[in-house]
């Protein structure tokens, strides 16, 4: 099936250069990018025990439909879904449902926006009324660790960088790094390169230059690494079950560092959790 995304993006093809957006790219990112913010800021509200999957999924619908915008997922590559619903050992790409969330859950809500060619792909993890304090600190570090590969970000280092700092740091902490997916290149498309893997060593990858722009959402286990996905073909969860967590960010290369395109106007980037000073 072609889609309007498709139709809109079939001039360009993801032929393995990389991108280099300028300034007004820039601008055009920061608006598709607020719009998924407030949209995941107006998400807190709604995330409370009882309520389902499939409600969160149509209040995406709307915040997008109200605001001129589209869900990029919708038809992406057979989804059927405007969001991503990711709960307790669910790693990624969880399917919405008319299952009621439970206090204690906790679920990562994933967005992704388009409007006039442009991507805003953001992900935060919402606690279900209270959780545990082992899943409580598995939040901490996944934030933690998404801001120091954040951190890595500037033209020169490579892209192996931004892992290295995210992977020592949450083995430090005892939780492990999902290695079957990965953030990536975005903008004029949703998946673009480069690829950029949550692990590895600051010499690996290609280098980074100001203009490029690309996602980072690292997805930490309490367990082991490993993965499977689901005879559904989009589930991913944890192969021991064990709890996991991501957040997501865009950012775009500046000449000293990043600008981080998809923070919250309201603070709110760590829902559920004390604001970060
Ligand atoms: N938003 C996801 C990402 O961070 C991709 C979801 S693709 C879907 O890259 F088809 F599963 F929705
Ligand atoms: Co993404
Ligand atoms: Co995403």
């Amino acid at each position: 099936m072609v889609t309007y995304v498709d139709a809109a993006t079939a001039p360009l093809r993801n032929d393995g250069s990389i991108r280099l957006y300028n300034e007004e790219a820039f601008a055009a990112m920061r608006a598709i990018c607020a719009i998924t913010s407030a949209c995941l800021d107006g998400l807190a509200d709604l995330v409370k025990p009882g309520v389902s999957t499939a409600e969160i999924d149509r209040f995406v619908l709307e915040f997008g439909l109200d605001h001129g915008v589209v869900p990029a997922t919708l038809n992406y590559r057979g989804y059927k879904y405007s969001s991503c619903t990711s709960i307790n050992h669910v790693v990624c790409h969880g399917m919405p449902n008319d299952k009621p969330l439970r206090e204690g859950d906790i679920v990562n809500v994933d967005v992704t926006y388009y409007k006039d060619g442009w991507h805003g792909d953001s992900s935060r993890m919402y606690p279900v009324g209270t959780i545990k304090r082992n899943a409580e600190r598995l939040l901490e570090v996944t934030y933690e660790s998404l801001l120091r590969g954040i951190a890595a970000v500037k033209p020169g280092a490579r892209t192996g960088a931004i892992g290295a700092a995210i992977q020592t740091y949450a083995e430090a902490e005892r939780c492990s790094v999902v290695r079957d997916f990965c953030g990536h290149g975005v903008g004029r498309l949703f998946h673009d390169t480069p690829n950029i893997l949550h692990y590895g060593h600051p010499e690996d990858g290609p280098v980074l230059k100001e203009g490029m722009i690309f996602t980072i959402e690292p997805m930490l286990n309490l367990g082991k690494p490993h993965v499977k996905v689901l005879n559904d073909g989009w589930t991913a969860v944890t192969r021991d079950r064990s709890l996991t967590a991501q957040y997501e960010h865009c950012v775009g290369v500046t000449a000293d560092g990043c600008e981080i395109f998809t923070l919250s106007a309201a603070g709110q980037d760590r829902p559920g959790l004390p604001p970060l000073s």
